[in-house]
């Protein structure tokens, strides 16, 4: 049994991370185990969880399960879980209770929780005194391990718990099985070292750890052979890519590299506002596949919770940057994340928010309410503000928001827009999103799918566009 530990999971050690490249093999018992038997996966959380689940199903397929969308056929039930805010959680526990009712009545399933979760020492402690049916538990470190897990616990049928607080290897060569045909997800790091105040991600996701960037290339190239028109290179902090690799690289580099390999359309995310050079926005501007879309946590437009966020930017640092990626790349977008609700924050600095809000004019933003995460410097923070007046800050934030996002869907009204077309939307036709990560809503033939067209756009909402293939 291996536990997570918050003390071991706040550390960082000089340690020199091993790489593992060698091929994915499994012996053929393994291949075996999961021979006439079905996974149900449920993820929760961010795109690297989302890309997790999809290496974890391919992991299970190798092994011979097959995937069902039906949790009550399944023999194995696996919940992906994130740590983010406590509604994460929630969400976790109140489907957990489903799955309980289910293994009364099945007692051969078996239940998994991995993800970020997992990683947390709190967490593990209920599943191991109030959850005990839940078979086993691994965290994100050892995805790759999960049939020696599973074989260990279908053999012993007792509570298997292995995860590691420390960052582990960088594994290669997991195998994936993608849910598009046309838009991939590729890691290009892991692991987070920025310690934001607020934030549990460098505890359940471990030190950065960069992938090498031939191993991201030939990832990409791959894709493209067969066929992918989108990658979306992936990583808590991407901007800061590179800098722990033996030989340093850095983000503007390895976007050039991936922009050569002729894939037809590249974004990355998330950034911090901290690591953007002005290299990065020259390479992101001369290059055609490279989107022009940048997704750029704001998280406070107030200085003094910006300190207390320790997120190492001032405000007017923040709108610099801003103004220059508008200025160098014609025709972006810009999103962001923000927190309402840090303690101590004031109607002051909420305002403060607002006009940052107003002078970015964001495409659209993703708003939470503070959630104060266990082992974090802010949850340690003093809050006075009610959860009303927290609630009143979200609305006013949210109005503002729709406001610009359909302000700038508007200026798309009678262009002609590339989309990549992803299949059947639920009004019946085609759906896809545009360079700027427009969703669209397109009249046009099946045989478009899978395809960059053009569009014209001829109606506008606030969260989507309508248009025709020209
Ligand atoms: N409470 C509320 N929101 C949070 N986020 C991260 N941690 C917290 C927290 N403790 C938000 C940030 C981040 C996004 C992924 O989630 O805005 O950018
Ligand atoms: Fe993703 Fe963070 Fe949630 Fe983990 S805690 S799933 S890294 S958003």
């Amino acid at each position: 049994m291996n536990l997570p530990s918050l003390k071991e999971a706040q550390k960082r050690t000089r340690n020199k991370i091993p790489f593992i490249e060698e091929k994915y093999e499994l012996s053929e018992d393994l291949k075996k185990l999961g021979q006439g038997k079905y996974y149900y996966i449920k993820t929760y959380g961010c795109q690297m969880n989302v890309h997790d689940s999809e290496n974890i199903k391919a992991i299970l397929e190798s092994m011979s399960f097959q995937e069902t969308e039906d949790f009550e056929q399944a023999d194995f039930i696996l919940l992906n879980t994130c740590a983010i805010r406590e509604n994460a959680h929630n969400k976790m526990f109140g489907f957990l209770g489903r799955v309980k009712h289910l293994k009364e009545e099945r007692p051969h399933i078996i239940t998994a929780i991995c993800g970020c979760m997992a990683q947390e020492e709190s967490v593990v402690d209920a599943l191991m005194k109030k959850y005990k049916w839940v078979d086993i538990v691994f965290g994100t470190h050892n995805i790759h391990r999960l049939p020696y897990i599973l074989e260990r616990s279908m053999a012993r049928r007792e509570q298997e718990i292995e995860v590691f607080s420390k960052e582990g290897e960088v594994v290669e060569n997991i195998p994936v099985k993608r849910d598009s045909k046309y838009k991939a997800w590729v890691n290009i790091m892991f692991g987070c070292d920025k310690f934001c105040t607020y934030c549990i991600v460098p505890y359940t996701r471990g030190k950065q750890r960069s992938r090498k960037p031939e191993l991201i290339v030939s990832e990409v190239e791959d894709l493209v052979k067969k066929g992918y028109q989108e990658v979306t290179l992936l990583g808590q902090n991407v901007n800061a890519y590179g800098k722990d690799l033996e030989d340093p690289c850095d983000m503007g580099t390895l976007l050039e590299m991936v922009a050569k390999t002729g894939i037809p359309r590249i974004r990355f995310m998330t950034s911090h506002p901290w690591d953007f050079n002005d290299a990065m926005i020259d390479v992101i501007s001369s290059y055609d596949n490279i989107m022009p879309y940048v997704h750029l946590p704001l998280q406070s437009g107030s200085d003094r919770i910006l300190k207390l966020m320790g997120r190492r930017y001032t405000k007017a640092q923040y709108l610099e940057l801003v103004s220059k990626l508008k200025e160098k790349i014609p025709n972006l977008a810009l999103t962001t994340d923000i927190i309402v609700g840090f303690p101590g924050e004031t109607r002051e600095d909420f305002e403060e928010t607002l006009e940052v809000v107003k002078t970015c004019e964001y495409d659209s933003a993703f708003t939470f309410i503070f959630s104060p995460r266990e082992g974090t410097p802010a949850a340690k923070m003093k809050d006075i503000t009610s959860l009303e007046e927290k609630n009143q800050r979200l609305y006013e934030l949210n109005a503002l928001v729709n406001e610009y996002a359909n302000k700038k869907n508007q200026e798309y009204l009678g262009k002609v827009v590339k989309v990549l077309i992803e299949g059947p939307s639920e009004k019946g036709n085609l759906m896809g999103y545009t360079e700027t990560m427009k969703l669209v809503n397109v009249d046009g033939n099946e045989e478009t799918i899978g395809k960059i067209v053009d569009v014209e756009i001829t109606d506008v909402k606030t969260w989507s566009l309508d248009g025709k293939v020209v």
